[in-house]
């Protein structure tokens, strides 16, 4: 156990992105980091958003047109999908550790994950550009990911789900990131029991018992 582990989570947000919901494994293997966290801190507060069963909108030029209009000129539909965004924002300002439940879809990461990701990115509230280049905004938080692939990709150039979520998140200020590898499971029943058990396996490595 390092000292970064003994840290007592106050407030968790997990965030689940799976299509699937019941026979989701990154949902499961996030359901135990989630666990393992609670088990430590049992009083902790959790804030589950599931982006498979519960989608966030894409960002599209109606979107746009929402968020780069002054708010006091907004219409109220315009209101309304800022206000969308202002919630997921609010719920990762809120949360001390954020848990990502993250499969790999064609080799990057799923869609509804990335309009979380673009409804958290937001100049001036989650980073801000000074005259020393760009500055995250969202300090002091820790970062679970639990990723799910069907194949074993890890530490390998076809793994872009990993750098490009630390490039995210570091850009946002966090820096204090983990990721749970479970692979090989579509690669036969051995190959999916070795690779979850791998992952419960790191979860016990990384996060507090
Ligand atoms: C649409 C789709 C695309 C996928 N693409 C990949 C892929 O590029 N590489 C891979 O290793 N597995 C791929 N898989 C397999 C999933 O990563 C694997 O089934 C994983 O367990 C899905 O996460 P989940 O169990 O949380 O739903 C894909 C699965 C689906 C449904």
């Amino acid at each position: 156990m390092n000292e970064q582990s003994k840290e007592v989570p106050v407030k968790i947000l997990q965030v689940n992105s799976s299509a699937r919901r019941e026979a989701s494994h990154s949902t499961q293997v996030a359901n135990r980091i989630v666990e393992r966290l609670r088990n430590e801190a049992p009083d902790a507060a959790l804030c589950v958003r599931d982006l498979g069963a519960d989608p966030h909108p894409v960002l599209d030029e109606a979107a746009l047109g929402a968020l780069f209009t002054p708010p006091a000129q907004r219409t109220p539909e315009q209101a309304a999908r800022v206000a969308l965004d202002d919630a997921l924002i609010a719920q990762v300002q809120a949360a001390d550790v954020i848990v990502l439940g993250v499969p790999m879809y064609n080799f990057g990461v799923p869609a509804q994950l990335k309009n979380w990701i673009d409804a958290i990115m937001r100049a001036g509230v989650t980073f801000r550009y000074t005259a020393q280049g760009p500055e995250g905004l969202l300090k002091c938080k820790k970062v679970y990911v639990a990723l799910a692939r069907g194949g074993v990709y890890r530490g390998t150039p076809a793994d872009t789900q990993v750098p490009y979520l630390r490039t995210v998140l570091g850009f946002l200020g966090i820096d204090d990131v983990q990721f749970v590898y479970a692979e090989g499971l579509n690669m036969g029943d051995e190959a999916q029991r070795q690779g979850l058990a791998s992952a419960l396996e790191q979860i016990g490595e990384l996060v507090a018992a």
